[in-house]
């Protein structure tokens, strides 16, 4: 009869241990709809993301620091050109520099722009 019963609360435990972790669940897909947020609001959540950016599609030519200047690239430590400039130079390209606005949002190409803004020295 002891035995019933301890088998009983074994699965009356496991019952109970499975609810919070459905309640679990919930909480971590309203937290994935807060990150979407910041990340094209706060600057600094936009750096990140134009760090990342930038390493994925200009370093080939750039090169991790902005320096490389493959294939007559321009030196992005040195350059003058405002924010403004870059935005319009990255969505549209110039010359050897391919064109980024079918494969970059215009919030992806202010965070790159703004990112190679502190390249500068
Ligand atoms: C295919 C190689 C290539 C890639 C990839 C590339 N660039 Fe360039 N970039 C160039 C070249 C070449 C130039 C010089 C264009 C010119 O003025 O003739 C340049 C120029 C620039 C300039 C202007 C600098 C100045 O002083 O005139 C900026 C800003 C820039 N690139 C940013 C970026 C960013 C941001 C990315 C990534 C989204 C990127 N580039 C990806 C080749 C590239």
């Amino acid at each position: 009869m002891a035995r019933i019963f301890l088998a009983l609360m074994i699965v009356a435990c496991a019952m109970v241990a499975c609810a919070p972790s459905s309640g679990d669940s919930g909480d971590s897909g309203s937290t994935a709809a807060n990150e979407s947020k910041p990340a094209g609001g706060t600057d600094e959540a936009s750096n990140e993301e134009g760090k990342k950016l930038f390493t994925q599609y200009c370093a080939v030519c750039h090169g991790p620091d902005g320096k490389l200047g493959l294939n007559g690239a321009k030196d992005l430590t040195v350059s003058e050109t405002t924010l403004e400039e870059r935005i319009e130079q990255v969505t549209h390209g110039k010359n050897a520099m391919v064109p980024f606005e079918n494969v970059l949002t215009k919030e992806q190409i202010e965070a790159v722009a703004k990112y190679t803004m502190t390249l500068k020295q």
